[in-house]
């Protein structure tokens, strides 16, 4: 969820920067939608090397800003890094202490964690006298670490952001000298989470006093006492989260009074998780109401129905946070302008609420709604319904967050209302009907969001309901089960002005110059993961489309075309300003000179510089022929010189003349073909075999369409083994045939009607099978015979596909299968389809698989 939702929101944020979506109210939520990512958590590609005076290792991240030490027995002392970075993490160390000196040469840091090194005891005072510029740090899960001493932090004069969350601490009057401002000059932050000190006393931040601090975290610290006048050393506080804790109402009330009294002004609020039941504590509220919080966090307590005088009325509100609260109904005026005239901010996810069903939510002053993840769970689902015209009042609404709810359909009076609407979501729905003129009354929609909904189970999308889309910047269509886009309708011409396309994990397999012409603006077009194959006609050289960034990743392109090589050489020469970005990965190439060499003769004459140097760059590997497969198509282009293509070319040149000139040579190219047709014959008459067989099932078809005639197949599966693993074979057809429900296996020896020509044979019962099994196991793939018939099987299947996703072959491979014995065929087969392995640890599982597959039709 979070990913999809970092997606979302990184897409506004991040890459288009006019995203004025929310101006004043964009620190806010970004925040709350888009929380930090954990940097610290992504891949460490770069090994920085092991310290050889610590033991410890050292890794950092691509972009070298982040270095990460660990090394569980061995990192007993602080490591030395030599190189510079902007953030050094220690972690899982058996580091029992630090002294000065030891961070002296590290004064250029901007951040620093010492985290879970779970001997850590002690921290010399001064040690990090050095570290001037330090903005944060995070001394956080050293359980072992009890006391912070008075002189710990001297020196760190920048440092703003201080986090001990998790440590052994207990007395928070044993650590707070050390925050002095004297010592902390520039502290703004400090989270003292998850530390067990059960009581906030009231000289707990005396030592404090004068400290600019303005957001302090104290959750899940097993409080059940805060003293009122506890939090007035702080003048400077703003933001107080007490998530977690053991207080009453009663407590939290006196403490607010007592910095209202005293004129603090208090303006974010966080009472996460305080087990309050049923409904806000109503005396609480009313308190809350009369002091300067503006952001207020009710969320993981408990308000299965919030009605319409739950609340008070709370003038001051900006954001509420109610998400996780079980809320089952809201009552139509429960946030109505009157009891909050400032609230912008709502947000009810993790809910579960049924939808909207009062007429017009009467929220006018909203700006952001969220209402994502109203599900329930898989054996208690709620299913999300919005009923006609329930936006007619929210003409302010700038986000709508509709993702993870089980909402079926959405039509043209789903949205009416929602004039300014700038970001829709509706990701990870169950949408599978979009009805005609459903997006038009939002006008101003710039950011679209459906991924991961089943869009085109039962239907086509049509430029009809993307109508009025014409200021949409964004559109994620990610896993939407798309097949095709047809030209005669194009969905893309209602949204002339989209900057990113993202059409990431779907079913194309080709994508034409007229669907993309009408895209002139285009940016990042995200392809991945599809099947698409290859281009012959350049898509951008013709519809004049320049995206800076193009994601192929993970398709079966299987062929550099020149048009492809066309189309990248558009792009690096349009560039402008933008960093061009193409990425290629894992694809099916194929290296040798029938698909590469004219691209290559193409860019070393007429490539840019930008192009040839892409190449040099990249890193996208060949599959097949064996002897480049793995290796680079850059290493495979450099070498393409030396080897025969040339020759290659020269025979195509020659072929040319050939059909060129009508001379005796055309005589002669005729007499080699006869001579060809007679030595193949045996493979002629099996591909006539196969049009016939083609033209048979299509009349078959027609037939069956009539109603006239309906063939059973004789046998449920033809099994395609070799004599090397008759043993298996048997086994299976004692495991399918003698056990109920029985099938009715094709096995070559037995099965086989004594005299007739063996291919002849062959053919016959896989016409009369509905399932062709292979068994295919290193001898199967050596012995020419079971090729032969794999590629029978294999044409067999494609001459069946017609569109339903009934697919007669079935794989099994038996043990590990060398890769110089895999014909293209049977190589293709194994890495786009899905097979079963044979493991005789777990036969049973196996064996009931197999029976699955087989009787589903
Ligand atoms: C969203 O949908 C995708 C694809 O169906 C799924 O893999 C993912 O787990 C879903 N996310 C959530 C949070 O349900
Ligand atoms: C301390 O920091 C200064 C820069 O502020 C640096 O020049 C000096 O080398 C550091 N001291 C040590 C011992 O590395
Ligand atoms: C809240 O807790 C305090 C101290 O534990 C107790 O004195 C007070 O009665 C409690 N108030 C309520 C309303 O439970
Ligand atoms: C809080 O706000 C009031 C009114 O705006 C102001 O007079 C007072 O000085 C503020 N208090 C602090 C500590 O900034
Ligand atoms: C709100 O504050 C006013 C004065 O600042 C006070 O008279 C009133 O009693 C307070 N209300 C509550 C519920 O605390
Ligand atoms: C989708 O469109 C194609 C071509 O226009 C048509 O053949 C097909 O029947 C349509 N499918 C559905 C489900 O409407
Ligand atoms: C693109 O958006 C601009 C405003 O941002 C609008 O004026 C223009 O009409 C849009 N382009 C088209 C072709 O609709
Ligand atoms: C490229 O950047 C320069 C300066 O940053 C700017 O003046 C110029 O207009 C930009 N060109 C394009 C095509 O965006
Ligand atoms: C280079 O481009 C020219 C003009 O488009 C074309 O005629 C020529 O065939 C290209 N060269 C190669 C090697 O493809």
């Amino acid at each position: 969820m979070w990913l999809g939702r970092t997606l979302w929101l990184l897409l506004c944020y991040v890459q288009y920067t006019k995203c004025n979506v929310l101006e004043e109210y964009e620190e806010i939520s970004r925040n709350i939608l888009y929380p930090p990512e954990d940097i610290i958590a992504n891949a460490l590609p770069i090994e920085v090397g092991k310290d050889r005076s610590s033991g410890c290792i050292c890794r950092s991240t691509k972009n070298r800003k982040v270095i990460v030490c660990f090394g569980n027995y061995e990192c007993k002392k602080f490591p030395k890094v030599n190189r510079q970075s902007e953030m050094l993490v220690v972690r899982t160390t058996v580091l029992p202490e630090v002294r000065v000196g030891e961070l002296d040469s590290l004064y250029y840091l901007k951040a620093l964690r010492i985290e879970a090194n779970h001997q850590l005891k002690y921290l010399q005072p001064g040690l990090f006298r050095n570290l001037t510029t330090l903005h944060q740090l995070s001394i956080s899960y050293n359980t072992a670490l009890h006391v912070i001493l008075e002189g710990t932090f001297d020196g760190l004069k920048s440092l703003r952001e201080l986090i001990l969350v998790n440590n052994g601490f207990t007395n928070i009057l044993r650590i707070a000298p050390a925050f002095q401002p004297t010592k902390l000059p520039s502290l703004r932050k400090l989270d003292l989470s998850e530390n067990s000190f059960e009581m906030i006393p009231e000289n707990a931040f005396q030592s404090m006093r004068g400290s600019p601090l303005r957001k302090l975290d104290i959750n899940l610290c097993r409080l059940d006492f805060i003293h009122p006048d506890s939090f007035l050393h702080l003048e400077m506080l703003q933001e107080l989260s007490i998530g977690e804790n053991d207080l009453n109402s009663s407590i939290i009330g006196d403490f607010l009074i007592s910095l209202k009294k005293n004129n603090r002004n208090l303006t974010h609020l966080d009472l996460n998780s305080m087990g309050f039941r049923k409904h806000p504590p109503r005396h609480l509220m009313e308190i809350i109401a009369n002091t300067t919080v503006e952001r207020l966090t009710l969320s993981n307590n408990q308000f299965e129905i919030i009605s319409d005088d739950t609340f008070p009325t709370m003038t001051n509100i900006k954001v509420l946070e109610l998400r996780g609260v079980s809320a089952l109904s809201i009552g139509p005026n429960a946030f109505e302008p009157k009891k909050f005239p400032d609230l912008r901010i709502l947000l009810l996810s993790g809910n579960n609420l049924p939808g909207i069903h009062w007429k017009h939510i009467s929220n006018q002053q909203l700006v952001l709604l969220d209402l994502s993840l109203n599900k329930g769970t898989t054996s208690n689902p709620m299913y999300f319904e919005i009923d006609r015209g329930a936006f007619l009042d929210c003409r302010e609404l700038r986000v709508l967050n509709l993702a993870f709810n089980r909402m079926k359909s959405i039509f043209d009076y789903t949205f009416i209302g929602l004039e300014k609407l700038k970001m829709l979501n509706l990701e990870n729905g169950t949408i599978f009907h979009i009805g005609d003129g459903t997006f038009k009354p939002m006008r101003y929609l710039e950011i679209l969001n459906l991924a991961n909904n089943p869009l085109t189970a039962n239907e086509n999308l049509t430029s009809a309901m993307f109508e009025g889309l014409n200021e949409l910047k964004i559109l994620i269509l990610k896993n939407c089960g798309i097949k095709h886009f047809y030209n005669e309708d194009n969905v893309f011409k209602m949204m002339p002005n989209l900057t990113h396309l993202i059409l990431r994990n779907n079913e194309l397999y080709y994508i034409t110059p007229e669907l993309l012409k009408p895209l002139k603006n285009l940016q990042v077009l995200d392809l991945s993961e599809n099947l698409l194959i290859s281009w012959g006609k350049p898509l951008f050289l013709v519809s004049g489309l320049k995206p800076h960034s193009l994601y192929l990743t993970d398709n079966k392109i299987s062929h550099f075309t020149l048009a492809m090589i066309q189309d990248m050489n558009i792009l690096f020469e349009n560039k402008g300003n933008f960093t061009i970005e193409i990425d290629l990965m894992d694809n099916l190439f194929i290296c040798d000179c029938a698909s590469m060499y004219k691209s290559y003769a193409w860019l070393q004459v007429n490539g840019s510089a930008a192009l040839k140097e892409y190449f040099r760059q990249s890193n996208f590997l060949c599959s097949s022929p064996d002897v480049w497969e793995d290796r680079r198509v850059a290493d495979y282009f450099s070498s393409i010189k030396n080897m025969r293509c040339l020759m290659y070319e020269k025979i195509s040149n020659m072929m040319l003349l050939v059909w060129t000139a009508p001379s005796i040579v055309t005589l002669i190219f005729l007499a080699l073909i006869v001579a060809f047709v007679y030595k193949y014959k045996l493979y002629i008459t099996y591909w006539l075999f196969l049009a016939k067989l083609a033209l048979g099932r299509k009349f078959l078809k027609q037939s069956k369409a009539e109603g006239l005639q309906v063939i059973c197949p004789k046998y449920d599966a033809f099994v395609s083994y070799c004599s090397e693993d008759r043993e298996f074979v048997s086994e299976m057809v004692n495991q399918l045939e003698r056990s109920p429900p029985c099938l009715k296996l094709c096995i070559y020896e037995r099965d086989f009607e004594i005299g007739s020509f063996i291919s002849e044979a062959i053919l016959g019962s896989i016409k009369e099978s509905r399932y062709i099994i292979l068994i295919i196991s290193n001898n199967f793939a050596k012995s020419q015979w079971c090729r032969w018939e794999t590629q029978l099987a294999e044409y067999h299947r494609l001459f069946l596909e017609d569109g339903t996703t009934y697919d007669p072959l079935v794989l099994i491979r038996i043990g590990n299968v060398e890769s110089k014995y895999l014909t293209t065929t049977l190589k293709f087969l194994l890495k786009t389809k899905i097979y079963l392995s044979w493991d005789e640890r777990r036969s049973d599982e196996f064996w009931m698989k197999l029976r699955g597959v087989i009787v589903k039709n």
